[in-house]
Protein backbone atom coordinates (compact mmCIF):
# COMPACT_ATOMS: atom_id res chain seq x y z
CA UNK A 1 0.00 0.00 0.00
CA UNK A 2 1.45 3.76 -0.73
CA UNK A 3 1.80 4.86 3.18
CA UNK A 4 3.31 1.24 3.61
CA UNK A 5 0.85 0.22 5.93
CA UNK A 6 -0.50 -3.48 4.92
CA UNK A 7 -3.85 -4.55 5.05
CA UNK A 8 -4.16 -7.49 7.61
CA UNK A 9 -6.61 -10.55 8.12
CA UNK A 10 -7.06 -12.21 11.46
CA UNK A 11 -7.04 -15.65 10.77
CA UNK A 12 -8.18 -18.47 13.14
CA UNK A 13 -5.06 -20.53 13.46
CA UNK A 14 -5.11 -23.98 14.83
CA UNK A 15 -1.55 -25.27 14.02
CA UNK A 16 -2.78 -27.88 11.26
CA UNK A 17 -2.03 -28.02 8.05
CA UNK A 18 -4.59 -26.49 6.41
CA UNK A 19 -3.97 -23.23 8.71
CA UNK A 20 -0.64 -22.93 8.15
CA UNK A 21 -0.99 -22.78 4.56
CA UNK A 22 -3.76 -20.30 4.55
CA UNK A 23 -1.66 -18.14 6.77
CA UNK A 24 0.77 -17.79 3.57
CA UNK A 25 -1.58 -17.93 1.09
CA UNK A 26 -3.68 -15.16 2.21
CA UNK A 27 -0.32 -13.35 2.82
CA UNK A 28 0.30 -13.78 -1.02
CA UNK A 29 -3.41 -13.41 -2.06
CA UNK A 30 -4.64 -10.10 -0.36
CA UNK A 31 -1.36 -8.49 -0.08
CA UNK A 32 -1.83 -8.63 3.74
CA UNK A 33 -0.40 -9.18 7.07
CA UNK A 34 -1.94 -11.93 8.82
CA UNK A 35 -2.64 -12.15 12.75
CA UNK A 36 -3.27 -15.60 14.16
CA UNK A 37 -5.77 -16.86 16.64
CA UNK A 38 -5.03 -19.63 18.28
CA UNK A 39 -7.90 -20.56 20.84
CA UNK A 40 -7.65 -23.03 24.30
CA UNK A 41 -11.02 -25.01 24.41
CA UNK A 42 -9.38 -27.91 26.19
CA UNK A 43 -8.35 -29.94 23.52
CA UNK A 44 -5.14 -31.23 23.86
CA UNK A 45 -3.01 -29.36 21.68
CA UNK A 46 0.17 -27.69 21.63
CA UNK A 47 -0.41 -24.66 21.72
CA UNK A 48 2.69 -22.96 22.34
CA UNK A 49 3.99 -25.02 19.54
CA UNK A 50 1.27 -23.61 16.88
CA UNK A 51 1.97 -19.60 18.28
CA UNK A 52 5.62 -20.63 17.25
CA UNK A 53 5.10 -22.18 13.95
CA UNK A 54 2.40 -18.86 13.04
CA UNK A 55 5.39 -16.73 13.86
CA UNK A 56 7.94 -18.58 11.56
CA UNK A 57 5.37 -18.87 8.49
CA UNK A 58 4.93 -15.57 8.94
CA UNK A 59 2.18 -13.94 11.19
CA UNK A 60 3.13 -10.67 12.46
CA UNK A 61 1.14 -11.52 15.52
CA UNK A 62 0.32 -14.89 17.23
CA UNK A 63 -2.26 -14.83 20.29
CA UNK A 64 -3.24 -17.82 22.51
CA UNK A 65 -6.05 -17.63 24.32
CA UNK A 66 -7.68 -19.97 26.99
CA UNK A 67 -11.19 -19.61 26.42
CA UNK A 68 -11.86 -22.63 28.59
CA UNK A 69 -13.60 -20.92 31.37
CA UNK A 70 -15.71 -18.71 29.28
CA UNK A 71 -16.81 -21.55 27.19
CA UNK A 72 -18.12 -23.53 29.83
CA UNK A 73 -19.41 -20.07 31.61
CA UNK A 74 -21.12 -18.34 28.77
CA UNK A 75 -22.15 -21.10 25.92
CA UNK A 76 -21.99 -24.98 27.66
CA UNK A 77 -23.81 -23.77 30.54
CA UNK A 78 -26.52 -21.84 28.92
CA UNK A 79 -26.70 -24.92 26.14
CA UNK A 80 -27.20 -26.85 29.36
CA UNK A 81 -29.75 -25.13 30.91
CA UNK A 82 -31.87 -25.08 27.83
CA UNK A 83 -31.48 -29.19 26.89
CA UNK A 84 -30.16 -28.64 23.95
CA UNK A 85 -29.18 -31.33 22.05
CA UNK A 86 -29.00 -31.81 18.02
CA UNK A 87 -31.77 -34.50 16.62
CA UNK A 88 -31.79 -36.09 20.27
CA UNK A 89 -28.45 -37.09 20.17
CA UNK A 90 -25.32 -33.91 19.72
CA UNK A 91 -25.00 -32.10 23.00
CA UNK A 92 -23.39 -29.25 20.36
CA UNK A 93 -19.53 -29.54 21.13
CA UNK A 94 -17.99 -28.37 18.03
CA UNK A 95 -21.41 -26.11 17.33
CA UNK A 96 -21.48 -23.78 20.61
CA UNK A 97 -17.03 -23.22 20.42
CA UNK A 98 -17.72 -21.57 16.84
CA UNK A 99 -19.26 -18.23 18.05
CA UNK A 100 -17.39 -18.16 20.55
CA UNK A 101 -13.86 -18.09 18.01
CA UNK A 102 -15.99 -15.37 15.93
CA UNK A 103 -16.36 -13.35 18.86
CA UNK A 104 -12.51 -13.28 19.54
CA UNK A 105 -11.81 -12.99 16.53
CA UNK A 106 -13.75 -10.07 15.76
CA UNK A 107 -12.09 -8.47 19.19
CA UNK A 108 -8.50 -8.84 17.18
CA UNK A 109 -9.31 -7.81 14.11
CA UNK A 110 -11.27 -4.69 15.65
CA UNK A 111 -7.99 -3.73 17.49
CA UNK A 112 -5.81 -4.24 14.81
CA UNK A 113 -8.36 -2.77 12.24
CA UNK A 114 -8.11 -5.81 9.84
CA UNK A 115 -10.24 -5.34 7.12
CA UNK A 116 -11.38 -9.50 7.24
CA UNK A 117 -11.35 -12.71 9.70
CA UNK A 118 -10.07 -15.60 8.25
CA UNK A 119 -10.81 -19.37 8.82
CA UNK A 120 -10.15 -22.93 7.50
CA UNK A 121 -13.54 -24.44 6.68
CA UNK A 122 -14.38 -25.77 3.77
CA UNK A 123 -17.50 -25.79 2.09
CA UNK A 124 -19.16 -28.33 2.94
CA UNK A 125 -19.77 -28.38 6.57
CA UNK A 126 -21.23 -26.45 9.32
CA UNK A 127 -18.60 -24.47 10.80
CA UNK A 128 -18.20 -22.10 7.60
CA UNK A 129 -21.57 -21.26 8.02
CA UNK A 130 -21.47 -20.37 11.94
CA UNK A 131 -18.07 -18.13 11.50
CA UNK A 132 -19.44 -16.63 8.92
CA UNK A 133 -23.15 -15.64 10.48
CA UNK A 134 -21.69 -14.91 13.46
CA UNK A 135 -19.15 -12.32 12.29
CA UNK A 136 -21.57 -11.04 10.77
CA UNK A 137 -23.82 -10.45 13.48
CA UNK A 138 -21.10 -8.85 15.74
CA UNK A 139 -18.86 -6.76 13.09
CA UNK A 140 -21.11 -6.47 9.86
CA UNK A 141 -18.82 -4.33 8.02
CA UNK A 142 -16.02 -7.20 8.60
CA UNK A 143 -15.05 -9.39 5.45
CA UNK A 144 -14.94 -12.97 6.08
CA UNK A 145 -12.34 -15.41 4.13
CA UNK A 146 -12.05 -19.20 3.83
CA UNK A 147 -8.69 -20.00 1.90
CA UNK A 148 -9.76 -23.77 2.10
CA UNK A 149 -12.96 -22.76 0.34
CA UNK A 150 -11.43 -21.12 -2.33
CA UNK A 151 -7.77 -22.59 -3.26
CA UNK A 152 -9.26 -25.92 -4.44
CA UNK A 153 -5.84 -27.83 -3.65
CA UNK A 154 -5.71 -31.21 -2.30
CA UNK A 155 -3.64 -32.59 0.51
CA UNK A 156 -1.15 -33.35 -1.22
CA UNK A 157 -1.05 -30.29 -3.15
CA UNK A 158 -0.95 -28.21 -0.08
CA UNK A 159 2.38 -29.96 1.10
CA UNK A 160 3.73 -28.86 -2.08
CA UNK A 161 2.46 -25.81 -1.99
CA UNK A 162 3.99 -25.74 1.74
CA UNK A 163 7.42 -27.58 0.32
CA UNK A 164 7.91 -24.99 -2.13
CA UNK A 165 7.90 -22.09 0.00
CA UNK A 166 9.74 -23.94 3.24
CA UNK A 167 6.95 -23.50 5.60
CA UNK A 168 7.45 -25.31 8.75
CA UNK A 169 4.98 -27.48 9.10
CA UNK A 170 3.94 -30.44 11.57
CA UNK A 171 2.15 -32.68 8.89
CA UNK A 172 0.84 -35.69 11.29
CA UNK A 173 0.79 -38.96 9.74
CA UNK A 174 -2.52 -38.65 7.92
CA UNK A 175 -5.41 -39.85 10.60
CA UNK A 176 -7.87 -42.25 9.64
CA UNK A 177 -11.12 -40.00 10.71
CA UNK A 178 -11.48 -36.17 10.77
CA UNK A 179 -11.85 -35.14 14.50
CA UNK A 180 -12.62 -31.92 16.36
CA UNK A 181 -12.53 -31.68 19.79
CA UNK A 182 -13.07 -29.43 22.86
CA UNK A 183 -13.85 -29.84 26.57
CA UNK A 184 -17.81 -30.63 25.95
CA UNK A 185 -17.47 -33.13 22.99
CA UNK A 186 -15.32 -34.65 20.76
CA UNK A 187 -16.74 -35.62 16.92
CA UNK A 188 -15.16 -38.07 14.60
CA UNK A 189 -16.02 -38.32 10.76
CA UNK A 190 -14.78 -40.08 7.81
CA UNK A 191 -12.67 -43.18 6.58
CA UNK A 192 -14.56 -46.27 7.48
CA UNK A 193 -17.23 -44.47 9.09
CA UNK A 194 -18.48 -43.01 5.75
CA UNK A 195 -20.43 -46.59 5.42
CA UNK A 196 -23.35 -46.00 7.94
CA UNK A 197 -23.52 -50.20 8.21
CA UNK A 198 -19.75 -50.08 9.70
CA UNK A 199 -19.79 -50.36 13.35
CA UNK A 200 -17.13 -47.60 14.76
CA UNK A 201 -13.89 -49.17 15.21
CA UNK A 202 -12.38 -49.00 18.61
CA UNK A 203 -9.54 -46.82 17.10
CA UNK A 204 -11.87 -44.26 16.46
CA UNK A 205 -12.77 -43.60 20.26
CA UNK A 206 -9.83 -41.59 22.24
CA UNK A 207 -12.49 -40.38 25.23
CA UNK A 208 -14.20 -43.44 26.37
CA UNK A 209 -13.07 -46.44 27.27
CA UNK A 210 -15.07 -49.77 25.52
CA UNK A 211 -18.15 -50.64 27.65
CA UNK A 212 -17.54 -53.92 26.72
CA UNK A 213 -13.62 -53.10 29.04
CA UNK A 214 -15.16 -51.29 31.59
CA UNK A 215 -14.96 -51.46 34.67
CA UNK A 216 -17.77 -54.43 36.32
CA UNK A 217 -18.61 -52.37 39.34
CA UNK A 218 -20.89 -49.46 38.72
CA UNK A 219 -19.75 -46.07 39.97
CA UNK A 220 -22.27 -43.55 41.70
CA UNK A 221 -21.86 -39.84 41.60
CA UNK A 222 -24.06 -37.23 43.04
CA UNK A 223 -24.51 -33.74 41.30
CA UNK A 224 -25.43 -30.79 43.00
CA UNK A 225 -27.23 -28.37 40.79
CA UNK A 226 -28.25 -24.68 41.65
CA UNK A 227 -30.80 -22.85 39.22
CA UNK A 228 -30.34 -25.38 36.79
CA UNK A 229 -26.09 -25.37 36.90
CA UNK A 230 -24.11 -27.90 38.42
CA UNK A 231 -22.30 -26.33 41.45
CA UNK A 232 -20.76 -29.67 43.09
CA UNK A 233 -20.00 -33.45 42.80
CA UNK A 234 -20.50 -35.87 45.38
CA UNK A 235 -20.00 -32.75 47.71
CA UNK A 236 -16.95 -31.07 46.80
CA UNK A 237 -17.54 -27.57 45.12
CA UNK A 238 -16.02 -27.22 41.66
CA UNK A 239 -15.55 -24.52 39.12
CA UNK A 240 -17.37 -25.21 35.93
CA UNK A 241 -14.28 -26.38 34.13
CA UNK A 242 -13.15 -28.84 36.94
CA UNK A 243 -16.61 -29.68 36.99
CA UNK A 244 -16.59 -31.03 33.46
CA UNK A 245 -13.21 -31.98 33.50
CA UNK A 246 -13.91 -34.00 36.51
CA UNK A 247 -17.05 -35.40 35.30
CA UNK A 248 -15.01 -36.02 32.38
CA UNK A 249 -13.00 -38.26 33.75
CA UNK A 250 -15.15 -40.17 35.49
CA UNK A 251 -17.80 -41.34 32.80
CA UNK A 252 -14.96 -41.73 30.17
CA UNK A 253 -13.56 -44.30 32.18
CA UNK A 254 -17.06 -46.18 31.96
CA UNK A 255 -17.72 -46.00 28.59
CA UNK A 256 -20.21 -43.36 28.60
CA UNK A 257 -21.28 -40.61 26.07
CA UNK A 258 -20.44 -42.55 23.03
CA UNK A 259 -23.35 -41.04 19.94
CA UNK A 260 -23.37 -42.85 16.68
CA UNK A 261 -25.75 -40.38 14.02
CA UNK A 262 -26.82 -39.59 10.72
CA UNK A 263 -26.90 -36.26 11.09
CA UNK A 264 -29.08 -33.34 8.76
CA UNK A 265 -26.04 -30.62 8.18
CA UNK A 266 -27.16 -27.27 7.56
CA UNK A 267 -25.79 -27.21 4.14
CA UNK A 268 -28.37 -30.50 3.25
CA UNK A 269 -26.13 -33.37 3.19
CA UNK A 270 -26.82 -36.16 5.58
CA UNK A 271 -23.44 -37.57 7.17
CA UNK A 272 -21.91 -40.09 9.78
CA UNK A 273 -21.08 -38.50 12.78
CA UNK A 274 -19.86 -40.32 15.96
CA UNK A 275 -19.43 -38.36 18.97
CA UNK A 276 -17.89 -39.03 22.63
CA UNK A 277 -19.11 -36.62 25.00
CA UNK A 278 -19.23 -38.40 28.83
CA UNK A 279 -19.25 -35.17 30.80
CA UNK A 280 -22.05 -34.10 28.58
CA UNK A 281 -23.81 -36.95 28.76
CA UNK A 282 -23.98 -37.05 32.40
CA UNK A 283 -25.09 -33.56 32.65
CA UNK A 284 -27.90 -33.37 30.67
CA UNK A 285 -29.11 -36.72 32.13
CA UNK A 286 -28.86 -35.11 35.49
CA UNK A 287 -30.50 -32.01 34.58
CA UNK A 288 -33.38 -32.85 32.97
CA UNK A 289 -34.13 -35.60 36.23
CA UNK A 290 -34.05 -32.56 38.20
CA UNK A 291 -36.23 -30.34 36.21
CA UNK A 292 -39.11 -33.31 36.50
CA UNK A 293 -38.70 -33.12 40.03
CA UNK A 294 -38.84 -29.28 40.19
CA UNK A 295 -40.98 -28.35 37.18
CA UNK A 296 -44.72 -28.98 36.39
CA UNK A 297 -46.14 -31.06 33.48
CA UNK A 298 -47.08 -27.53 32.39
CA UNK A 299 -43.31 -26.00 31.95
CA UNK A 300 -41.91 -29.24 31.10
CA UNK A 301 -44.22 -29.94 28.00
CA UNK A 302 -42.97 -26.17 26.71
CA UNK A 303 -39.66 -26.66 27.43
CA UNK A 304 -39.08 -29.77 25.42
CA UNK A 305 -41.17 -28.24 22.42
CA UNK A 306 -38.34 -25.44 23.09
CA UNK A 307 -35.15 -27.31 23.56
CA UNK A 308 -35.82 -28.74 19.55
CA UNK A 309 -35.93 -24.45 18.54
CA UNK A 310 -32.88 -23.83 20.42
CA UNK A 311 -30.64 -26.64 19.59
CA UNK A 312 -31.66 -26.49 16.03
CA UNK A 313 -30.88 -22.54 16.56
CA UNK A 314 -27.24 -23.38 18.04
CA UNK A 315 -26.63 -25.86 15.01
CA UNK A 316 -27.25 -23.33 12.38
CA UNK A 317 -24.66 -20.90 13.45
CA UNK A 318 -27.78 -18.52 15.35
CA UNK A 319 -25.97 -18.49 18.34
CA UNK A 320 -25.60 -14.35 18.08
CA UNK A 321 -29.14 -13.67 17.55
CA UNK A 322 -32.19 -11.69 19.24
CA UNK A 323 -33.85 -15.32 18.88
CA UNK A 324 -31.36 -16.71 21.02
CA UNK A 325 -31.23 -14.10 23.57
CA UNK A 326 -35.49 -14.24 23.36
CA UNK A 327 -35.02 -17.90 24.50
CA UNK A 328 -32.69 -17.62 26.87
CA UNK A 329 -34.56 -15.67 28.79
CA UNK A 330 -37.02 -17.96 28.81
CA UNK A 331 -34.85 -20.50 30.36
CA UNK A 332 -33.31 -18.82 32.55
CA UNK A 333 -37.27 -18.07 33.84
CA UNK A 334 -37.67 -22.13 34.24
CA UNK A 335 -34.19 -22.57 36.04
CA UNK A 336 -34.81 -20.73 39.07
CA UNK A 337 -36.35 -23.90 41.25
CA UNK A 338 -34.34 -26.67 39.54
CA UNK A 339 -31.76 -26.96 42.23
CA UNK A 340 -30.82 -29.99 44.22
CA UNK A 341 -28.80 -33.51 44.17
CA UNK A 342 -29.10 -36.20 41.18
CA UNK A 343 -27.72 -39.28 41.76
CA UNK A 344 -26.34 -41.49 38.76
CA UNK A 345 -24.83 -44.61 38.49
CA UNK A 346 -21.85 -45.14 36.15
CA UNK A 347 -22.20 -48.39 34.53
CA UNK A 348 -20.99 -49.78 31.08
CA UNK A 349 -21.33 -47.27 28.92
CA UNK A 350 -24.85 -46.42 30.72
CA UNK A 351 -25.45 -42.89 32.73
CA UNK A 352 -28.46 -43.70 34.62
CA UNK A 353 -29.78 -41.63 36.86
CA UNK A 354 -31.05 -43.42 40.33
CA UNK A 355 -31.75 -40.62 42.35
CA UNK A 356 -33.21 -36.83 42.97
CA UNK A 357 -33.18 -34.82 45.30
CA UNK A 358 -35.03 -31.07 45.94
CA UNK A 359 -36.03 -28.98 49.27
CA UNK A 360 -38.36 -27.27 46.09
CA UNK A 361 -39.23 -30.54 44.78
CA UNK A 362 -42.93 -31.06 42.93
CA UNK A 363 -42.87 -34.66 44.06
CA UNK A 364 -44.75 -34.45 46.94
CA UNK A 365 -44.61 -38.19 48.86
CA UNK A 366 -47.61 -37.66 50.56
CA UNK A 367 -49.53 -37.19 47.26
CA UNK A 368 -47.66 -40.03 45.55
CA UNK A 369 -47.58 -42.70 48.35
CA UNK A 370 -50.13 -45.76 48.39
CA UNK A 371 -48.83 -46.34 51.99
CA UNK A 372 -50.07 -45.08 55.45
CA UNK A 373 -50.04 -40.86 55.46
CA UNK A 374 -51.77 -40.45 52.02
CA UNK A 375 -53.41 -37.42 51.47
CA UNK A 376 -54.73 -37.37 48.02
CA UNK A 377 -58.45 -36.51 47.88
CA UNK A 378 -59.57 -40.35 46.44
CA UNK A 379 -63.42 -39.10 46.24
CA UNK A 380 -62.55 -35.74 44.49
CA UNK A 381 -61.69 -37.90 41.48
CA UNK A 382 -64.78 -39.45 40.90
CA UNK A 383 -66.24 -35.35 40.17
CA UNK A 384 -62.70 -34.77 38.02
CA UNK A 385 -63.42 -37.35 35.87
CA UNK A 386 -66.87 -36.75 35.66
CA UNK A 387 -66.49 -33.25 33.87
CA UNK A 388 -63.10 -34.49 32.30
CA UNK A 389 -65.36 -37.07 29.87
CA UNK A 390 -68.01 -35.21 29.63
CA UNK A 391 -67.12 -34.50 26.08
CA UNK A 392 -66.24 -38.06 25.44
CA UNK A 393 -69.89 -38.91 26.77
CA UNK A 394 -71.60 -36.13 24.92
CA UNK A 395 -69.91 -37.42 21.81
CA UNK A 396 -71.07 -40.69 22.17
CA UNK A 397 -74.61 -40.02 23.14
CA UNK A 398 -74.98 -38.03 19.88
CA UNK A 399 -72.13 -39.12 17.11
CA UNK A 400 -72.30 -42.42 18.37
CA UNK A 401 -71.52 -45.47 16.17
CA UNK A 402 -68.59 -46.12 14.86
CA UNK A 403 -66.40 -44.42 17.69
CA UNK A 404 -65.78 -48.04 18.89
CA UNK A 405 -63.93 -48.68 16.39
N1 LIG B 1 -21.19 -32.43 12.87
C1 LIG B 1 -20.75 -31.65 13.98
C2 LIG B 1 -21.23 -30.23 13.84
O1 LIG B 1 -21.58 -29.81 12.77
C3 LIG B 1 -19.26 -31.73 14.17
C4 LIG B 1 -18.45 -30.94 13.22
C5 LIG B 1 -16.99 -31.09 13.45
N2 LIG B 1 -16.26 -30.10 12.69
C6 LIG B 1 -15.14 -30.34 12.04
N3 LIG B 1 -14.62 -29.35 11.37
N4 LIG B 1 -14.59 -31.53 12.00
O2 LIG B 1 -21.27 -29.52 14.80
Amino acid sequence: MANGVKKKIVLAYSGGLDTSVAIRWLQEKYDADVVTMTMDLGANTALDDARQRALRIGAIRADVIDAREEFVRDYVWPALQAGAIYEGVYPLATALARPLIAKHLVRIALEEQAFAVAHGCTGKGNDQVRFDVSTGALAPHLKVLAPAREWGMTRDQEIDYARQRNLPLKINPRSAYSTDENLWGRSIEAGDLEDPMNEPPEDAFDWTVSPAKAPNEPQYVEITFRDGLPVSVDGEALSPLQLVEHLHRLAGAHGVGRIDHIENRLVGIKSREVYEAPAAAVLHAAHRALEYMTLTKDQLRFKERMQQEYADLVYNGLWFSAHRKDLDAYVRSTQQYVRGTVRVKLFKGQATVVGRDSDVALYQHALATYDVGDTFDHRAAEGFINIYGLPVRTQARVQGKGLDK
